[in-house]
């Protein structure tokens, strides 16, 4: 039985605008596709906005809107998908969602080309909603560009928020500058969308103009200022979107710093994904992290790695140009310069990869060193194994991917072709150029070449003679 006494607790319900081309992104792609930091503006402004917990989150969507539908399937993002057909501004837009909409909720309104904002601003949003009945987010900027500027009158509340291109010129000289976040009841927002026109500039359905709507009826309107503008910054170019993510990197790599990284130059470090790392790293410049990154204590990355999807434990040194997707790797291993680490390589304690040695589903046991030119490829390696330049596993036939099987302290020799499925067990010696197709078992030797032939007295052919023949 529900508590009469207790406090109805205010349903949240989100709309977010993500229906427009984005014409000033010059580009096929719907703009809120287009990526920051490796993930989509509309699921960065999507994810903030499931932190919230709203009832229903309603997206909508219109140019392109199967492909935006389509980035989203499967995602944990549940979405009721609403098509505006023709963008005709944001009140329109707005105007298609509000018939799915509980008028006795609070709705929040957010775009979503505004990837930075955060869950904290727009729920202080919504909680001002108990007391001016329409609260919008905006903020002081520096340069307002082309944003909504926001009108106060001669008692410093919101009377309307004026759309940079039917700006007045003093107008344009208001550095306040609207966000596009605002909530407030449902029963209002119907209400006050069906009163907007498009008599502007743009001849669209602007939705702050609800703003000074709501003031001609008494409606109290209060902004709430962000404290960083950053956070509410729309993106409508290419230039814009550069900008952001610069701003956001650099806040990842001082986010980093606080945990005990040192960045050789927090503008030249690139995290998409999450980084979670130890104390006393050191990551060089250039270096991208995707996905999901764990770091041990003291890892040191060199310069232009690229870390997606790893684990890197204690001590791990990275050297530069290395490239590093779906591993595990354990205390003090050594990795590169320029080696290809790919998913499924799990390599053990004190394992030294070189330069130009690619794995792929490779576990080298430990103190195992392949320092050069190697394929290991669905390969399993023992301990104090050492592989030599230009030894590869032949995992491939053409149709299938098979097994390489190699026990402890094996030795391949340099130019080895280990053709798999193939065992090669404990303490055995593969001779250099060797073609290995049969097992070679614990302490034997195996040879697996042509022989050797010096032939004297042959005679070299000269230029002049193969002319003639
Ligand atoms: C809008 C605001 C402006 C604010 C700025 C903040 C209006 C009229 N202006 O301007 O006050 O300072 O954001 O970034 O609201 N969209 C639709 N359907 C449409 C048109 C747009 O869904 O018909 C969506 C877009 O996909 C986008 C969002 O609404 O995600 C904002 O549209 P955009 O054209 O970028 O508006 P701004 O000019 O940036
Ligand atoms: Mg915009």
């Amino acid at each position: 039985m529900p508590d009469p006494g207790a406090k109805k607790e205010n349903k949240i319900e989100a709309i977010v605008l993500a229906a427009g081309r984005g014409t000033r992104m010059r580009s096929k792609l719907p703009k809120v596709l287009h990526r920051l930091a490796g993930k989509e503006l509309l699921r960065h402004v999507l994810t903030a906005v499931q932190e919230l917990n709203p009832s229903k989150t309603h997206v909508v969507v219109g140019f392109e809107s199967g492909q935006v539908q389509m980035a989203f399937d499967g995602s944990a993002h549940e979405v009721n998908w609403i098509v505006q057909e023709q963008q005709l501004g944001t009140a329109d837009a707005a105007k298609q969602a509000v018939s799915d909409v509980d008028s006795d909720s609070t709705v929040l309104i957010v775009l979503g080309d505004v990837p930075l904002i955060t869950s904290e601003t727009m729920r202080a949003c919504i909680e001002q909603v108990a007391e001016s009945s329409i609260c919008l987010v905006s903020a002081e900027v520096a340069n307002p560009r082309e944003l909504g500027r926001i009108i106060r009158d001669r008692k410093g509340n919101v009377s309307k928020i004026v759309e940079a291109k039917d700006a007045s010129a003093k107008e344009l000289l208001i550095t306040e500058i609207n966000s596009g976040v605002l909530a407030l009841p449902g029963a209002i927002l119907r209400e006050l969308l069906a009163e907007v026109s498009n008599d502007n500039a743009k001849k669209e359905y602007y939705l702050t103009d609800i703003v000074g709507l709501a003031r001609k009826k008494g409606i109290k309107v209060s902004a709430l200022q962000a404290a960083d503008p950053d956070e509410i910054t729309g993106v409508n170019t290419r230039k814009d979107l550069s900008e952001l993510e610069r701003k956001f990197q650099f806040d990842q790599a001082q986010k980093l710093m606080s945990q005990g990284v040192a960045i050789a130059d927090p503008e030249r470090l690139d995290v998409r994904g999450v980084v979670k790392s130890g104390i006393d790293c050191f990551i060089d410049v250039n270096v991208v992290f995707e996905g999901q990154v764990v770091l041990g204590d003291h890892v040191s990355i060199g310069s232009g790695c690229v870390i997606s999807n790893s684990q890197l434990a204690n001590g791990v040194r990275v050297e530069p140009n290395t490239v590093v997707d779906g591993a595990v790797i354990a205390d003090n291993c050594i990795v590169g310069p320029f080696a290809r680490i790919r998913p499924g390589t799990v390599l053990e304690d004190n394992v030294k990869i070189g330069n130009f040695v690619e794995t792929k589903q490779a576990t080298l046991g430990r103190g195992t060193k392949a320092n050069h030119l190697a394929y290991l490829g669905d390969t399993s390696v023992g301990e104090d194994c050492n592989i030599g330049a230009g030894a590869v596993t032949c995992n491939y036939d053409g149709a299938e991917k098979h097994k390489t099987s190699i026990g402890d302290e094996v030795f391949v020799g340099t130019n080895a072709t280990l053709v798999a499925p193939v065992e090669i067990d404990d303490g055995a010696f593969v001779a250099a150029g060797s073609t290995i197709t049969k097992k070679v078992g614990t302490d034997e030797l195996a040879v697996g070449r042509g022989r050797q032939r010096n032939v004297k007295g042959w005679k070299r052919p000269s230029a002049h003679t193969s002319q003639k023949e």
